[in-house]
């Protein structure tokens, strides 16, 4: 059965009012694009075409004004409340019809990952089991951390410890198998009255089929999670997008790449977007498609 994906893009986003107090957080603009569409691009990098977009109740118009049904880029977009923010792994309970006994990736919705080599990192991931990402912070006490043994095996995965094992924080993106429904339901709610992600990679972890793949310091996995880092972000992909001249999550050209959009389609969102650089950047796809 093919993978499905998962954008979990709800919660309050106290940490960022008052900017957040209207509008949600996955909204907000990283330079040039909602943050949402990054996410959005790693799933579609990762092959994945039926994906479902879990939001607060309050937010989901603003996230189908924003990304409609999908067809714009030839996937397909289904939208879940999340009623109130009770944790990660509630969005395997919330997407279990969704996802109809097919594994999936899940994104976190403020998660923004760029890299060479990302897309095959992605692709094998197997079906079976969970797979993960550690990856190496300067503060991994804000994170699910990865506690290795001495011979690099995975002990544990400790959501914010105050003393962190290793410096590696797992990132937002979970491959998990068709059981992780079943699984989060097993999860007692933290000290924080959460279900804890980490509490569900644990359940893998027990069962001996979790991966804890590295991604490396050719990575970037960025913060959007203060107002100082998101503004980093945003100057991150500005950087990277005027040195290239390349777009980073620009989900028109993964999506024509793929061939998921015809040259058609690719022509209608270059004039959608014409009066700017993004629009301008589709139609030079266009022409150097010919
Ligand atoms: O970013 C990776 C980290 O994400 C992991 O290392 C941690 O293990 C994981 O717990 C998570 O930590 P955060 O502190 O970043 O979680 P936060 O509560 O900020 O939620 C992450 C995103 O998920 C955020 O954009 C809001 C959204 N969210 C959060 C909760 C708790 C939801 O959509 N629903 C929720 O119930």
């Amino acid at each position: 059965m093919t993978r499905k994906g998962i954008v979990l893009a709800g919660g309050s986003g106290t940490r960022l009012h008052p900017v957040t107090l209207g509008l949600s957080k996955q909204l907000l603009p990283v330079y040039d694009k909602p943050m949402v569409y990054y996410p959005l691009s790693v799933l579609m990098l990762a092959g994945i075409r039926e994906i479902a977009v879990i939001t607060t109740p309050q937010d989901q118009d603003q996230f189908r004004r924003t990304l409609g049904d999908g067809s714009q880029w030839g996937i397909s977009l289904t939208y879940i409340e999340q009623p109130s923010p009770d944790g990660l792994a509630q969005a395997y309970i919330l997407a279990e019809d969704f996802l109809d006994g097919a594994a999936s990736a899940m994104v976190l919705g403020d998660n923004i990952f760029f890299g060479h080599g990302l897309t095959d990192l992605m692709r094998a991931a197997p079906d079976a089991g969970g797979t993960v990402f550690g990856y190496r912070v300067a503060d991994p006490q804000r994170y699910g951390v990865i506690d290795f043994d001495a011979d690099g095996h995975v002990r544990a995965i400790v959501e914010k410890p105050d003393r962190p094992a290793s410096s590696y924080a797992v990132t937002g993106l979970y491959f998990l198998d068709d059981t992780a429904p079943e699984k989060a339901r097993a999860v007692c709610p933290s000290a924080r009255g959460e279900l804890e992600i980490t509490s569900l990679l644990e359940i893998y972890l027990g069962a001996g089929t979790l991966r804890v793949e590295t991604m490396g310091r050719g990575y970037a996995w960025l913060d959007t999670g203060t107002h100082a880092s998101l503004l980093d972000a945003g100057n991150f992909v500005r950087t990277l997008t005027e040195r290239q001249g390349q777009q980073i999550g620009c989900l028109e050209e993964i999506a024509f790449v793929n061939e998921w959009i015809d040259a058609a389609t690719l022509r209608a969102r270059a004039a959608k977007f014409a009066k700017n650089d993004y629009g301008k950047y589709i139609e030079d796809l266009l022409q150097s498609s010919r």
